[in-house]
C-alpha cells in the first residue's frame, strides 16, 4: 500500500481518475486541502483540515459495503456514538460526518475503482466532526480495517453492514407512499414491501433522496 500525500489539489477522486495508470492496486490519495472537492450527484464537499482521501482498486469488491463499515467500524472503536445511514453516510450522533464517493473508470475489461472518503474533523456547522482526532492515525486504522473487509465474503459483508444500519425493519415513505424495509440487494438496493407491493430502491438514482424515515 503506498500512500501519496499533498498539501493542496484539486480533488482526491480526480487526481486518481486523471493518473490511475501509474499507480498500483489500494494506492491512497490524501490531501490537506481540497479545491475542488466533490460529493455526490455533482455537489461540492467542503473540508477544511479534515481527513479527505481517495483509494485506487484495480478490481470491484463490493466497496459500497466495505467503506461506510469500515469508516464507522474505526469510529466506534474510538468510541463514537457513529451509525451507517443507507447508501453510504456515516453519522455521529444523528449528524453526517463522512461522506463515500465511489467513482468507476473502465479501461477495455480492466477496471479502477475510485474510492473517495471525506470524514471532517474541522467543527462546521450542521455536520459532525471528529474532535480531537489525528487525521493520519484515523487514516491508517481505516485502511487496516478496509483490507480485512475486502477479505470478507458477499454475505457476511451484508450481514455485518445490516447490522450497523438502521433503516432495516424500519418504516419508511418512498413516492408519497408507506413501506417497511426488509432487505437489501447486493448491489446495495433496498428492498421496500407493503401489503400491496415489493419495489427495489437504487441510491445511483438520485430520487432515492425522497425516501424518509417514518
Ligand atoms: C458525499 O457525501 O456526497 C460524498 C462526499 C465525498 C467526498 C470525498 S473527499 C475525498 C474525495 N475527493 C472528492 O472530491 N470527493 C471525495
Amino acid at each position: 500500500m503506498e500512500i501519496i500525500e499533498f498539501d493542496e489539489i484539486d480533488s482526491t477522486n480526480d487526481y486518481l481518475k486523471k493518473y490511475y495508470e501509474k499507480y498500483n492496486d489500494f494506492t491512497v490519495v490524501r490531501t490537506i486541502k481540497q479545491t475542488h472537492g466533490r460529493g455526490r450527484f455533482d455537489s461540492v464537499w467542503e473540508s477544511k483540515n479534515d481527513l479527505i482521501f481517495s483509494i485506487l482498486f484495480k478490481k470491484d469488491s463490493p466497496h459500497h459495503l466495505v467503506a461506510p463499515l469500515s469508516i464507522n467500524h474505526v469510529l466506534r472503536k474510538y468510541g463514537f456514538n457513529s451509525c451507517i445511514k443507507w447508501p453510504n453516510d456515516i453519522l455521529v450522533d444523528n449528524k453526517k460526518v463522512s461522506g463515500i464517493l465511489i467513482e468507476k473508470v473502465f479501461v477495455g475489461k480492466q477496471i479502477n475503482v475510485i474510492v473517495g472518503i471525506g470524514i471532517n474533523i474541522e467543527k462546521r456547522h450542521d455536520y459532525a466532526y471528529l474532535n480531537n482526532i489525528n487525521p493520519k492515525e484515523l487514516l491508517i486504522e481505516i485502511l487496516n480495517v478496509y483490507k480485512k473487509y475486502c477479505e470478507y465474503d458477499d454475505e457476511l459483508l451484508k450481514k455485518e453492514y445490516m447490522c450497523n444500519c438502521s433503516i432495516f425493519n424500519s418504516n419508511v415513505s418512498y413516492d408519497n407512499t408507506n413501506y417497511k424495509v426488509i432487505d437489501m440487494l447486493s448491489n446495495g438496493e433496498l428492498i421496500l414491501e407493503n401489503d400491496e407491493k415489493t419495489i427495489t430502491v437504487d441510491f445511483n438514482k438520485k430520487d432515492y433522496k425522497s425516501l424518509l424515515n417514518k
